[in-house]
């Protein structure tokens, strides 16, 4: 099933399409005609899903988003204080290709200014490897595969780099570059040139995010602390003088590429990444600003309100086979149940359902089999449902009904904007709704027949017609009306009670509530467990609408014993294979309890 993750970044890339404000980058010869028509996005988890909309496939160069990589690089080479000898780590407000250096020392502001990139560039080793071909392997290690170098737009930036290139000699006249400042600028162009996708760029954030190690490959590409600090200058200068308000609305550690592409890192969880080629004054790309403002404000991504929470939102995901029943069923409907009962799926939700916890959320029921017909949610163990979670569930609710599936709660206090949709206040009563359902897709009537005459009893089922008989002339008949309490915890075995018609509950008492336990309907005999434990009943037994009785009493059966006691013997065998015969039925895995 489609994920409702990817139909809100369907809806969201249809509607900033219409945005079309902005130009592409001019500086560049090669790049002055890109087809602003072209837009991309991509989320990808720390768990190495990728989400994509839109020409997520279509390649560009990195630019400037190359610059927090190079960093990361050069931290790892030489160390922090190595490279924060030639770097400073403050936001200099300024442009992108503004000459922000220290005036005596000649430190440029940032690393991710031109100055500051280009400095970094000098401080990445080329031991072992020429230095480019480490700084490609190390861009291409992020991504998942292999990144190219495009000449053609090498060759426009070195041409028209002029400015780069002043830069370049400024930072060799203050020794921030030792050596020749030639080969290193070619190095930041041709870092520039790397050639990306939205797909790519999404890995490479999240990999960020994921303290270093690729998400998919599981490479470990960076270390810890080069990425802490990488991602520190991110936030405070990833967006040149645009940073204060990016930081505001949108509250991600980020970098743009006058290539069009943006990246945005949600620490321990996603990296975005947006394509589109017309930028705004700052050099970004405007759709990429609009996309991420979007998306941060819906899923709540600020990092100061989405950092508390961890990913692990799915306690449990079973199907109701696993499940003793709390319905006693005809023989043919269990079976019916052990057969159909994988169709119908209960996932039990824990912490926060904010961003992360929704995202596994939605991705776990979208995945599910598409044999799976009823979706339950538990929700008892959520703390806090976001907007994004509730939008999510109410979407995820559409397309499964779509696909002619339904989807449940399981909330002890219905959450308001979660009301309208089917919920239960316990599991067992979203389980007897499963199993109902199930019946009645899958079953036919006379499994849950409305009416049952003594003589079709399964219980009595070994008997013949003549005991049948004889046993029926000795009940007494009763109907009682919903909500009547027909047997109480305390009270000595009473006599077996047969339902003809309609159905009752039973329940304990748990700190003075009532639990429901079960639900008992036409054709099921109830009264017989008092003989058991303590020899007294322990469940209430309550009608559940109106409910059609016929009982054996006590002293009736105690009758029978005397008077005919060969009829006796029989129907206490048949009561005890019927009570073995439950006994089976819910002997099931243990490890998931009843609450
Ligand atoms: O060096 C330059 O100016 C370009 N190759 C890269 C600039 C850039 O991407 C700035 N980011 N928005």
């Amino acid at each position: 099933m489609r994920s409702p993750i990817d139909s809100y970044l369907a809806d969201l890339h249809a509607d900033l399409l219409g945005l079309s404000s902005g130009a592409p980058y001019q500086g560049i010869p090669a790049m002055k005609d890109a087809d602003n028509t072209k837009f991309a996005i991509a989320m990808a988890t720390v768990d190495g899903h990728v989400y994509q909309v839109g020409d997520a496939e279509l390649e560009f160069s990195i630019q400037s988003i190359s610059k927090p990589f190079s960093y990361a690089l050069a931290l790892d080479d030489i160390g922090l204080d190595a490279v924060d000898e030639k770097l400073d780590v403050e936001p200099s407000g300024d442009a992108f290709n503004e000459i922000s250096l220290s005036r005596d020392t000649g430190r440029p502001a940032n690393a991710m200014i031109n100055a500051g990139a280009i400095a970094t560039i000098s401080l990445i080793r080329d031991a072992d490897a020429p230095r480019f071909e480490r700084i490609l392997a190390h861009y291409s290690a992020a991504a998942g595969r292999q990144l190219e170098l495009s000449d053609s737009i090498y060759a426009s930036e070195a041409l028209t780099g002029h400015r780069n290139r002043a830069l370049a000699y400024l930072l060799r006249s203050f020794d921030i570059i030792e050596t020749d400042p030639t080969p290193v600028l070619e190095d930041y162009f041709r870092a520039c040139s790397v050639m990306v996708n939205a797909r790519d760029l999404a890995l490479m954030a999240a990999t960020l995010a994921n303290g270093g190690t690729q998400p998919a490959t599981g490479v470990q590409v960076m270390g810890k602390e080069a990425v802490q600090r990488t991602l520190s200058v991110m936030t405070t200068c990833g967006m040149y003088d645009d940073a204060g308000a990016w930081i505001s609305a949108v509250g991600l550690p980020a970098k743009s590429g006058v290539g069009g592409g943006l990246i945005a890192v949600l620490p321990g969880q996603l990296g975005l990444a947006i394509y589109s080629p017309a930028l705004d004054p700052h050099g970004s790309s405007v759709r990429g600003v609009a996309a991420s403002e979007r998306i941060s404000a819906d899923m709540g991504l600020h990092f100061v309100r989405a950092a508390r929470l961890g990913r692990s939102a799915i306690r449990e995901n079973y199907d109701i086979t696993r499940l003793p029943s709390h319905i006693r069923h005809s023989e043919a409907a269990t079976k019916l149940l052990a057969q159909y009962g994988e169709r119908a799926r209960i996932i039990e939700l824990a912490g926060d359902l904010l961003f992360a916890g929704t995202e596994s959320m939605v991705r776990e029921v979208s995945e599910l089999d598409a044999c799976v017909e009823l979706v339950v949610l538990d929700l008892r163990r959520v703390d806090e449902v976001d907007k994004i979670a509730v939008q999510m569930i109410h979407q995820l609710q559409r397309e499964l009904a779509a696909e002619s599936r339904t989807l449940a709660l399981v909330q002890e206090i219905p959450f308001e904007p979660l009301a309208s949709l089917r919920s239960f206040p316990s599991r067992n009563d979203a389980v007897e709704w499963a199993q109902a359902t199930l019946l009645a897709r899958h079953g036919t009537a006379d499994m849950v027949p409305e009416t049952v005459a003594v003589r079709d009893f399964a219980a009595l089922a070994p008997l013949d017609g003549a005991d049948i008989a004889l046993l029926e002339s000795l009940m007494e008949e009763s109907r009682i009306e919903d909500g009547r309490i027909i047997r109480r915890p305390g009270e000595e075995f009473g006599g077996v009670y047969f339902i003809l018609g309609g159905k009752v509950a039973t329940s304990t008492l748990q700190g003075g509530r009532a639990v429901r336990q079960a639900t008992l309907s036409a054709g099921m005999t109830f009264g017989e467990i008092a003989l058991g434990g303590e020899g007294e009943q322990t469940t209430r037994v309550t009608a559940v609408g109106r409910a059609h009785l016929k009982v054996l009493s006590a002293a009736s059966i105690a009758r029978l014993e005397t008077e005919n006691p060969g009829a006796a013997l029989r129907f206490w065998k048949a009561i005890a294979r019927d009570a073995y015969t439950r006994v089976e039925e819910n002997i099931k895995d243990s490890s998931y309890p009843l609450h």
